[in-house]
């Protein structure tokens, strides 16, 4: 049996600040426990870059969960940093998730294209950018839900190496 552990990192600075709730985050929470994950962890942190590095190498490095989500952050304005800040802190990127999070998301809506959200992996998680919007994390998560399992079992650190 897998290790299920995820953790959730909301990006957004009203919600640092408790000048909006976060309804994102507990969403996916609850669509992943759906799914038989365990919520180890969940953070609010501002869309300071040098904070959404921190909690996501602390997701990493000290938790060691399986996968990271982050929701929110995405987007084109000043200061939408969570791509940058994914980026800056992966060693290998995971195109195949945000490729397919654009491609379903613009089937509902053409704005689904204005999420510049990247995934990779870093030591042994997943990290995946969702968008902010509640709906829009919930859908962007329905698209890549079914093959995050086996996504897991491949990118543990005590994975059996494959010749
Ligand atoms: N994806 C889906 N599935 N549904 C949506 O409504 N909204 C888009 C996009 N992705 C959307 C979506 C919009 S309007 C924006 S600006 C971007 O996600 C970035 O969102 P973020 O800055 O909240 O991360």
């Amino acid at each position: 049996m897998p290790n299920l552990n995820a953790a959730i990192i909301t990006v957004s600075d009203k919600g640092s600040r408790g000048e909006r709730s976060d309804t994102s985050g507990p969403a996916l929470c609850a669509i992943l426990e759906a799914d038989g994950w365990t919520i180890v962890h969940t953070e609010i942190v501002s869309d300071d870059l040098p904070n959404i590095e921190a909690a996501l190498v602390h997701c990493s490095d000290t938790l060691k969960v399986p996968l990271t989500l982050t929701t929110g952050g995405t987007g084109f304005t000043q200061r939408d940093n969570t791509p940058e800040a994914t980026k800056a802190v992966i060693e290998r990127e995971t195109p195949g998730f945000p490729e397919l999070m654009r491609a379903e998301s613009f089937k509902l809506t053409p704005n689904g294209i204005l999420s510049r959200a990247v995934a990779g992996i870093r030591g042994g998680t997943i990290i995946i950018n969702l968008p902010g919007s509640e709906r829009a994390a919930r859908e962007c998560l329905g698209f890549i839900l079914k093959p995050l399992k086996h996504a897991i079992v491949m990118t543990a650190h005590d994975s059996v190496e494959h010749n």
